[in-house]
């Protein structure tokens, strides 16, 4: 296992579209390693799902690992280490809600962001074997922050008002200034 460098917004893989993983190189050494070198990767750092493009993979692969309860992101449902592979999301409902967004490919900035709050995702796992999940809420923004890097897409890319977009230690100064109760939510 090791640490991976998680590279930066301005970092040309960040903005590629990746390609999909052939059932072949699942089972690869390459691969796992990849995997284990992510998850303590994404340990490390902190966060809670990391996309292969993030440490220089233009693969499309992703893990999440949401420990779940009460953290800095507010109270979130868990979500045990899961690894997917050529994921693929459907929006089963377009009503959206929004939260205050983080990526650790954009250290210090948060961006509030709008996404549809019921879909599912299909993908398969490191066996080849295809399965499927249907989530809400929260997870439903998380999932689709994620495989948004597969595609080349930063949650930037889907602020429509970018006084919305603010440095993470000015962001309760932010909200007071707005006539806003809700709660800051963040992930990255
Ligand atoms: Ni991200």
């Amino acid at each position: 296992m090791a640490i991976r460098e998680i590279i930066r917004m301005g970092h040309p893989t960040l903005r590629q579209v990746s390609r999909p993983l052939t059932i072949e190189e699942l089972d690869s050494p390459e691969i796992a390693r990849l995997v284990s070198d992510m998850a303590e990767t994404l340990h490390h750092a902190g966060g809670i799902g990391l996309a292969a493009p993030q440490v220089n993979e233009p693969i499309r692969l992703a893990i999440i690992d949401i420990p779940g309860g009460a953290s800095r992101y507010g109270e979130i449902p868990a979500m045990p280490l899961t690894v997917f592979v050529n994921p693929v999301i459907e929006v089963l409902q377009q009503e959206a809600a929004g939260y205050w967004e983080g990526c650790l490919s954009i250290p210090g900035l948060r961006g509030f962001v709008e996404r549809p709050q019921h879909i599912s995702v299909s993908a398969l796992d490191l066996s080849g074997k295809r399965f499927q999940l249907e989530l809400t809420g929260f997870l439903a923004t998380v999932f689709q922050h994620e495989f948004d890097h597969l595609d080349g897409r930063l949650y930037i890319d889907h602020i429509s008002d970018m006084k919305n977009l603010v440095y993470e230690d000015l962001l309760e100064l932010h909200l007071g200034s707005l006539n806003n109760s809700g709660e800051p939510n963040v992930l990255d």
